[in-house]
């Protein structure tokens, strides 16, 4: 358990349903998750392959989150580090990256990886990350997912 002047924090590398569905309202704020599906979540969390989470151990309620993608060898990719509004500025964003970037399964892999906006450029700056990518570009597909059409042609027949 970590103990500060807040209350204390426990880490979690599993989420339980409640978890969850406090993650999914964490989620509603953010630009880049507002309007995620609860059901679309716990699949998310589900398939993710490292899960980051801090908790408060008073409550139980998550704190702060994120997860990784990875294949161990070459690639780990971070999404959705987000802490709870009311536990910000007290530490929390740099105890997530912490616990990555020190995670003993992703110390053999040789990129790790992310997304964000330039105003985010000096926090990861902080654990060695570079915005410096020579020529890579990041390179995206936009797709309505088979999974929703299906559901909607369900719907309409
Ligand atoms: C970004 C976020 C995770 C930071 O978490 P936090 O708990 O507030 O950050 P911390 O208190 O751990 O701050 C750690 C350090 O990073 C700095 N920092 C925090 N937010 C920062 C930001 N947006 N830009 C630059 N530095 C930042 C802090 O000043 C602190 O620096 P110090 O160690 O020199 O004192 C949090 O604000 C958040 O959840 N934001 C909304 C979601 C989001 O944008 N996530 C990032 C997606 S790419």
């Amino acid at each position: 358990m970590i103990e500060r002047s807040e209350p204390p924090l426990q880490f979690v590398s599993r989420l339980t349903s409640d978890h969850i569905e406090q993650l999914w309202r964490m989620y509603q704020g953010e630009w880049w998750s507002g309007g995620r599906k609860i059901e679309d979540v716990r699949r998310v969390v589900q398939h993710s392959d490292l899960i980051f989470a801090f908790c408060d151990s008073e409550t139980g309620r998550l704190a702060a989150f994120a997860r990784v993608l990875t294949d161990f060898v070459y690639k780990a990719f971070i999404f959705d580090v987000i802490v709870d509004r009311q536990h910000r500025e007290l530490g929390l964003g740099k105890m997530l990256l912490d616990a990555i970037t020190s995670h003993p399964a992703l110390l053999f892999v040789e990129h790790i990886e992310l997304y964000c906006r330039d105003e985010m450029v000096p926090f990861y700056q902080k654990w060695g990350f570079t915005a410096e990518l020579r020529s890579a570009r990041l390179m995206r597909k936009v797709q309505e997912p088979l999974f929703k059409l299906a559901s909607v042609a369900t719907k309409a027949s």
